[in-house]
């Protein structure tokens, strides 16, 4: 059983990532902490607390930071529109609320109350670990591993070079990839080959379940922005990184090194990797078992309510 804290930016993938790991045995969400990105904060907090309440998933929630470290923010609302969340309509809330205690705290807390047994997944930018690690630097070596959707080594998302979290708080991301801790990194080059065909979406629409029609809401409104956009049918990036904790053997990866750029300019946010000899450094997914990712979606959405 993977125990996990997740980090989430809620955001159309973002619930994706939610729905996977609420709904897969082989995970224990622990809590979740909303943090700025994709949208400001008061509306990933929203965002994310719906996503759980529909799973019906009672884990504790958070809020982590409302900006960066240092650059002004940026949003991602042209992918997943002005809520973060275009599409599905929620009834009022019964059971899930944000907490009073800080995100940061809360993950600090929890990494040090259960050392070596904590994975935490990281889908956003990742100002709240960079947070974290300033406070307590522990956590770096008493996490189980780190998780993380980011970056690129190809082309960017956002700017023709970087990719949205890494863009969103560079020098965050520059501070966790040199922490020491033990890093999965999930690029755009690895998540941008797993995309929802609309025959896959056609298909989960005939089925039944609230969670299922709250995530073909979103992922009808996700197609309709990447097709807006001319940019094919939608990636599915965050949730690549809660499939992975099931089964690491169905991913090809790398060691390497990786450099964020934190340089104001065109390639500001900008990740590069150096591969590495031996087992060290950020373990870089190049690819994922596509059809089996797709079985984990289908238990995990036939799992939830
Ligand atoms: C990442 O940016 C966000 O918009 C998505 O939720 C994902 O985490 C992809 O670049
Ligand atoms: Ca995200």
């Amino acid at each position: 059983m993977e125990r996990i804290i997740l980090d989430v930016d809620t955001g159309l993938d973002d619930a994706v990532a939610l729905f996977l790991a609420a709904g897969l045995e082989e995970i224990s969400i622990e809590a979740v902490i909303a943090t700025a990105g994709n949208v400001g904060l008061v509306k990933t907090v929203e965002n994310t607390l719906n996503i759980l309440e529909t799973a019906g998933i009672r884990c504790p929630v958070y809020k982590g930071a409302d900006k960066p470290l240092v650059r002004k923010p940026v949003e991602a609302g042209d992918f997943h529109g002005e809520s973060g969340l275009d599409g599905p309509v929620f009834a009022p809330r019964t059971f899930q609320k944000v907490r009073e205690e800080d995100g940061i705290e809360a993950l600090i807390r929890l990494v040090k109350a259960n050392p070596h047994q904590i994975t935490i997944v990281s889908v956003g930018p990742l100002t709240d670990l960079a947070l974290a690690l300033s406070r307590e630097p522990s956590v770096a070596s008493l996490c189980k591993q780190i998780v993380i959707m980011g970056g690129s080594f190809s082309r960017g998302n956002v700017t023709e070079s970087a990719e949205f979290n890494t863009y969103a708080d560079p020098e965050a991301a520059a501070q966790v990839f040199s922490s020491g801790a033990k890093l999965v990194l999930f690029p755009l080059d690895c998540t941008r080959l797993v995309t929802l065909s609309p025959a896959r979406l056609a298909d989960f629409r005939t089925r039944s379940g609230l969670s299922t029609s709250v995530f073909s809401s979103c992922m009808d409104t996700y197609t309709a922005n990447y097709t807006k956009r001319g940019q094919g049918e939608p990636q599915m990036h965050d949730p690549l990184c809660v499939a992975y904790l099931v089964d690491p053997s169905k991913v090809e990866a790398e060691y390497c090194t990786v450099y964020v750029d934190t340089c104001e300019g065109p390639t500001y946010g900008k990740t590069t990797k150096t591969p590495t000899s031996s087992e060290g450094g950020v373990l870089v997914a190049k690819r994922i078992d596509i059809p089996w990712f797709w079985t984990l979606v289908d238990r995990a959405l036939a799992n939830l309510p």
